[in-house]
């Protein structure tokens, strides 16, 4: 039997694991990016230590952060966060960069399908994947798929709607489709037209306090942070 000490160091262990957040979908232009440079900031707002790691070749999340780190010499008040490109075909290497953090987000290339052994090492290693997903046909259909085949891996996955319009009935047909396929996270992301504005920037609608839009953003932050545990 282990004693109360011996427990207390395996709880303490556990709360100090780098948390690993996956955000993979098949789809081109869904929102991964969008996502990950939001749920970053949440993060590094509510004063956690998180990296995020770029997967993807193109590099759009490492190249958001690049002009944050400019943006941020003249305006240090905005949070810190640090993104560091990072490759499918090392993703045992790219995990252990995260070593000394609290949660690491992972952005990942849409061609999933070229690269399934890392995508399921990454899925393995996840306290959560969050899989956006547009509500169109297109995106239904091969997101669907996708979250009955993670989550009969026993991963834990969620998809995000994104740029949803609760006024149109293809929005509640995809998302009974979505609903039937797996976990669906309970806020959805609305059109928002503005928000690649800040992004020029390497900022997000979360570091204005006063964007519109900023609420599905924090709601997704707070359900991700209790999923994974924070
Ligand atoms: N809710 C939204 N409202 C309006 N525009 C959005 C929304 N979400 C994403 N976009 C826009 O859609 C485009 C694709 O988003 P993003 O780059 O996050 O997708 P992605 O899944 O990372 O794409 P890729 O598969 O190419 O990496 C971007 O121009 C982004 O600004
Ligand atoms: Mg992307």
């Amino acid at each position: 039997m282990p004693d109360a000490a011996a427990r207390e160091r395996a709880v303490a262990a556990v709360d100090a694991r780098c948390r690993i957040l996956l955000i993979s979908s098949p789809k081109g232009g869904s929102g991964k990016s969008v996502l990950s440079r939001h749920l970053l900031v949440s993060a590094a707002q509510a004063g956690l230590k998180v990296i995020g790691l770029d997967f993807d070749r193109q590099q759009t999340l490492a190249k958001w952060a690049a002009r944050r780190a400019r943006t941020r010499e003249a305006f240090p008040d905005f949070a810190d966060t640090a993104v560091v490109p990072v490759s499918l075909q090392d993703w045992r290497g790219a995990l252990r960069r995260t070593d000394s953090y609290q949660l690491a987000v992972l952005d990942t290339p849409p061609s999933v399908e070229d690269h399934l052994p890392a995508i399921d090492g990454l899925g393995e290693a996840a306290d959560l994947i969050l899989v956006p997903a547009v509500c169109t046909q297109d995106d239904v259909e091969s997101v669907g798929p996708w979250v009955k085949a993670l989550a009969g891996k026993g991963f834990t996955c969620s998809v995000v709607l994104n740029r949803a319009n609760r006024r149109t009935t293809s929005y509640a047909r995809m998302r009974g489709v979505l609903v039937k396929a797996g976990s669906v996270c309970p806020t959805e992301l609305p059109q928002l037209e503005d928000i690649h504005v800040p992004s020029t920037k390497g900022l997000t609608l979360l570091d204005y306090s006063k964007s519109r839009g900023i609420e599905p953003f924090e709601e997704i932050w707070a359900y991700v942070r209790r999923e994974v545990g924070l």
